[in-house]
């Protein structure tokens, strides 16, 4: 097949990135470049490359070397301390991380095509409580502060009359099978029901009363880096914005049930619990059980953090993206999301992650 592209891959280590770049290169027309602050091996068609992406002389001298660039994803994301209340605080170093970047990029490739920004449904501030729903990519932004908005505004008026064009993508709370990345809401619910059977309980919704009957939605790994390849090559994709969820709507009482079956367990009515509070301090036994059944030896606050969970299982209102303008443009796939939550948990269970 021939050339299709050389990738530079921002975050290339993250919940998304790291995704993505399994994805283009599993279609042989591809070579990656992945960038993050840590380290990774290389591999066939893969160059891995540190960078602080704070730290604009560095981003200058390094990415120079990338002339033959042609598209870029950019998946970086760095929390600010106080995580997700200090939406202000995420402002200065997401803005700079990519101003840094692009710049630098903009400057090296000129065989630059497409930018494909990663954002999400908080642009509609999901994250604030209840919202218009479905949210459709034209809705009016939430109140600021929202990175998101000075990351696109940026990017808006930087790319102006320049020859490669860009896209955002929003999607929510990605489901992969990834253990040792803890910001993911699927390890939470295998630690969590594993712990709960180990100590004999049923399998307790711990959410927000609210959020077991509200309406949610996520979206899969796999399924979002197939919509990043898609949003990247799809000329008509160019300057626009697409909502990427599986494409349905799901309530937790119904997938509960369908959870305690994967792992064989009763389900008990919901009780709130703060997961952070309650299970926080549960290292010892989670030592003691990876003994017992066999489990490979992750750390347990490598395997989840909880307070991601608590934030998820808080949401008692509706979380709905429209995906209609994304099937308009051409992405029809689309992922059964109960299917999803049993497959990929049963996945935990079989590759020894948890018992
Ligand atoms: N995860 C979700 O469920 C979800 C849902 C909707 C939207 N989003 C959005 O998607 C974007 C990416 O999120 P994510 O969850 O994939 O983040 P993530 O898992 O925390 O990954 C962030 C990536 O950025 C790199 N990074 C952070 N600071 C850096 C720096 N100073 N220099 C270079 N690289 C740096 C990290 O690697 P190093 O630490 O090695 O540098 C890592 O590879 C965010 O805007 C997020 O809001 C995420």
């Amino acid at each position: 097949m021939a050339q299709q592209g050389l990738a530079v891959v921002f975050g290339a280590l993250g919940v998304i990135g790291r995704y993505i770049v399994g994805r283009l290169l599993a279609e042989k027309g591809w070579s990656v470049i992945g960038l993050s602050r840590r380290d990774a091996p290389a591999g066939p068609r893969y160059r891995h490359i540190q960078v602080d992406l704070l730290d604009a002389e560095a981003c200058r001298t390094t990415l120079a070397a990338l002339t033959d660039a042609t598209h870029v994803f950019y998946t970086a994301f760095q929390a600010s301390q106080g995580a997700a209340a200090g939406y202000a605080a995420n402002i200065a170093p997401n803005l700079a991380m990519l101003v840094n970047a692009m710049t630098a990029i903009a400057q090296a490739a000129p065989a630059l095509q497409r930018v494909v920004l990663v954002t999400g449904t908080k642009y509609y501030g999901s994250h604030l409580g209840p919202f218009k729903t479905p949210a459709r990519e034209s809705d009016p932004r939430h109140m600021p502060p929202d990175y998101y908005f000075d990351q696109i505004d940026w990017l808006t008026e930087f790319q102006r009359g320049k020859a490669w064009d860009w896209v955002e993508l929003r999607p929510q709370t990605l489901c992969g099978f990834a253990p040792g990345t803890p910001m993911m809401i699927l390890p939470a619910i295998a630690v969590y029901a594993a712990i709960s059977k180990e100590l004999g309980l049923p399998l307790r919704f711990p959410g927000k009363p609210g959020a077991y009957g509200a309406i949610y939605q996520v979206t899969e790994s796999s399924h979002f880096a197939n919509a990043a390849l898609w949003a990247a090559t799809e000329p008509r994709c160019a300057l626009q914005a697409f909502n990427i969820t599986n494409g349905d709507f799901f309530r937790w009482k119904h997938v509960w049930p369908r959870i305690a079956e994967v792992f064989e367990m009763p389900v008990g009515e919901p009780q709130t619990i703060n997961l952070t509070q309650h299970m926080d301090s549960m290292g010892g036994l989670w030592r003691a059980m990876t003994e017992k059944h066999g489990l490979k030896p992750y750390d347990y606050h490598e395997l989840v953090a909880w307070p991601f969970a608590d934030y998820v299982f808080g949401c008692d209102w509706d979380v709905m993206s429209d995906v209609t303008k994304s099937r308009r443009f051409g992405f029809h796939a689309v992922v059964d999301t109960e299917e999803m939550f049993c497959r990929l948990l049963a996945r935990f269970r079989q590759e020894r992650i948890v018992p």
